[in-house]
């Protein structure tokens, strides 16, 4: 079952970045070549019926598997990058942070009005992220039609944040405390 592959997988780190904060490290996962292809093709199962026209992947960690996922759907990648990192026209959203704040910004023409969005990322927390990624996407005029993550800690309610855009909030392993 590949929730239990990736929960064997990830490495919990105490007290990083800041003191208190149990960092979920998924690098033991790309590793794994066997469990990356397995992610990306759960990845792709779950979100089949959703219809999606692009995946957005945000910076880092959203990158690993963003593409791999659009590349599986046969769909357009869009990177949501930390600020300062794009060199087209942007626009661009701060958010707050687990641990600390951030900008994203996205290319003003990175997608085309009325597109279905899946926004991907490694890993759900607070949401903020992915709000803010959400924010962006919507001035575009595209549309948020879901979300999909390997990691959900779900004793944050991240999921209720994002309910706005769209309850279709997809995750392969949850953690509940
Ligand atoms: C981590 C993680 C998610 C986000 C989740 O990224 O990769 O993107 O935090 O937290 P949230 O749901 O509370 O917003 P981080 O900003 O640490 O940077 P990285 O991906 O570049 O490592
Ligand atoms: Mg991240």
């Amino acid at each position: 079952m590949i929730e239990s592959r990736i929960k064997a997988a990830v490495r919990d780190v105490a007290d990083f970045p800041t003191p208190g904060i149990i960092f979920k490290d998924i690098t033991p996962i790309l590793k794994d070549a066997a469990l990356c292809t397995d992610i990306t093709a759960a990845l792709a199962t779950q979100v089949a019926a959703l219809q999606i026209d692009v995946v957005a992947g945000i910076e880092s960690r959203g990158f690993l598997f963003g593409l791999a996922l659009a590349n599986y759907l046969g769909v357009p990648f869009v990177p949501v990058r930390k600020a300062g990192k794009l060199p087209y026209k942007t626009v661009r959203q701060e958010y707050a942070l687990e641990y600390g704040t951030a900008t994203l910004e996205v290319h003003e023409d990175a997608f085309s009005s009325g597109q279905r969005v899946l926004v991907h990322d490694d890993l759900l927390a607070t949401g903020g992220t992915v709000l803010a990624a959400s924010a962006l996407i919507s001035r575009l005029g595209a549309s948020v039609t879901g979300y999909s993550f390997i990691i959900s800690l779900d004793f944050l309610n991240g999921r209720q944040r994002l309910s706005p855009f769209s309850n279709a909030v997809h995750t392969l392993a949850g953690w509940q405390h």
